[in-house]
């Protein structure tokens, strides 16, 4: 008898997304008009001269061979020259910085190449689930912490430390945070590190939305804190600030000893991106920089539609001061449903499809996260929907009720 229970993936949970995603494809195929802020996957083009980098770079046949497993030394520069201008640290591009492909992959890998069986993590919850499954499919073990940068978050660390055997190996770190929007600043920062650095912890920070803010301040980088780079590493990416999500590139900057795992175990496992790939990624870096302006200005706008529309059904949803999504709590004549549930209504009766707070763990049960990723008409339309729907909503919620105990 062949063994089909495979040790990692008995490990990951049915992708509770995949349930809203299907009634979507359902309804869809049925004819109806479903405005869709559930992914978060930018809908906007990649900017006209990067795409027209990529083109040139591909018609050279020695672009063809196999590339650079860490990056092209081009685009690692790139890289540092970014982290001097924008935050002013200097990493250097050989021994400090590595080419992902795209931040996921770049924290899945960097999981299996410093992860024991039965090492302890600290991961907030809720998060994008790549950073607490990164290290669950290598083998590890996670322990939940607050996603809020605060002292609450301090003294779970804390408590993370006191009460786990083995001590935990690594935190994540996630600001702006997908899915809560929260931002860190350099303060929390310097908490975290001078803890970490005490207590022997390594930190991933992930700064996948480090381009997409909508306040004065630029969110800074954890790098920026004297000493992080002795335990910190920090993911940024080229798919939100560059809408370059299907190209798949990103980065990783900071520790040495982090980068120089990374390395190894990508050297065994890819070749790099496709060279052409990140030449043009070099020019998004080195080239003109409006185009990231432009794309922060547009969520800003939808955010702004959103919070305004959203305000008028009944239905206010904190404005996120970054990222390219608002967490909103359940209205509250929903929110004995849950996450799922309530999602599963909105997108029957409202035709709006968004994220469950519950694909992004137990904690996110209370919220569903809407995606910046239609225009502002249509998000107009979906507070209309909304509306209709919450002004029935004592006939919808019978409805429902009655078909759940019907079954
Ligand atoms: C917080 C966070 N990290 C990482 C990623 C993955 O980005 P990439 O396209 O660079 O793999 C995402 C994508 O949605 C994200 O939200």
């Amino acid at each position: 008898m062949l063994e089909t229970e495979f040790y990692r993936v008995k490990r990951l949970p049915p992708y509770v997304f995949a349930e809203v995603n299907a009634m979507k494809a359902r309804a869809r195929a049925a004819g109806d008009d479903i405005i869709d802020l559930g992914m978060g996957n930018p809908d906007q083009p990649t900017p006209q001269h990067i795409v027209d980098k990529l083109a040139e770079a591909a018609a050279n046949p020695r672009a063809h061979r196999y590339s650079a497993s860490r990056g092209i030394p081009g685009l690692r520069r790139a890289l540092a020259a970014y982290y001097e201008r924008r935050f002013n640290v200097t990493v250097d591009p050989d021994t400090e910085t590595i080419v992902t492909l795209g931040s996921k992959e770049g924290l899945a890998n960097l999981a299996q190449a410093i992860t024991s069986p039965g090492d302890i993590v600290l991961a907030p919850n809720p998060s994008y689930p790549i950073h607490a499954f990164g290290f669950i499919i290598a083998g590890g073990s996670v322990r939940h912490i607050p996603c809020e940068p605060n002292q609450a978050f301090l003294d779970a660390l804390e408590r993370g430390v006191r009460h786990s055997v083995p001590k935990p190996i690594a935190v994540l770190l996630n600001y702006p945070s997908n899915p809560t929007a929260l931002l860190a600043n350099l303060d929390f920062y310097g908490q975290v590190v001078d803890f970490c650095r005490y207590h022997g912890i390594w930190i991933l920070s992930d700064m996948a939305y480090s381009e997409i803010y909508f306040g004065d301040e630029p969110p800074p980088s954890i790098l920026q804190v004297p000493g992080a780079r002795e335990v910190a590493v920090e993911f940024t990416s080229l798919s939100k600030s560059y809408n370059m999500p299907g190209w798949r590139i990103g980065f990783a900057a900071g520790n040495r000893h982090l980068i120089g795992a990374l390395t190894r175990i990508k050297s065994y496992l890819d070749y790099g991106a496709f060279t052409p790939v990140q030449v043009a990624a070099t020019a998004a870096l080195n080239g003109p920089q409006d185009c990231v302006a432009e794309i922060r200005s547009l969520y800003k706008d939808r955010r702004d539609a959103m919070v305004e529309a959203f305000d008028q059904t009944g239905w206010s949803i904190p404005s996120p001061p970054a990222t390219m999504f608002a967490w909103a709590p359940l209205p509250p004549a929903f929110a004995h449903l849950g996450s799922l549930e309530f999602s599963k209504l909105l997108l029957q009766e409202a035709k709006v499809a968004v994220s469950p707070g519950i694909g992004f763990g137990e904690h996110g049960d209370q919220h569903v996260r809407i995606a910046l990723v239609e225009n502002r008409q249509r998000i107009r339309q979906a507070a209309r929907n909304i509306k209709t729907f919450l002004s029935n909503y004592d006939k919808v919620l019978e409805d429902s009720e009655r078909k759940r105990t019907e079954v």
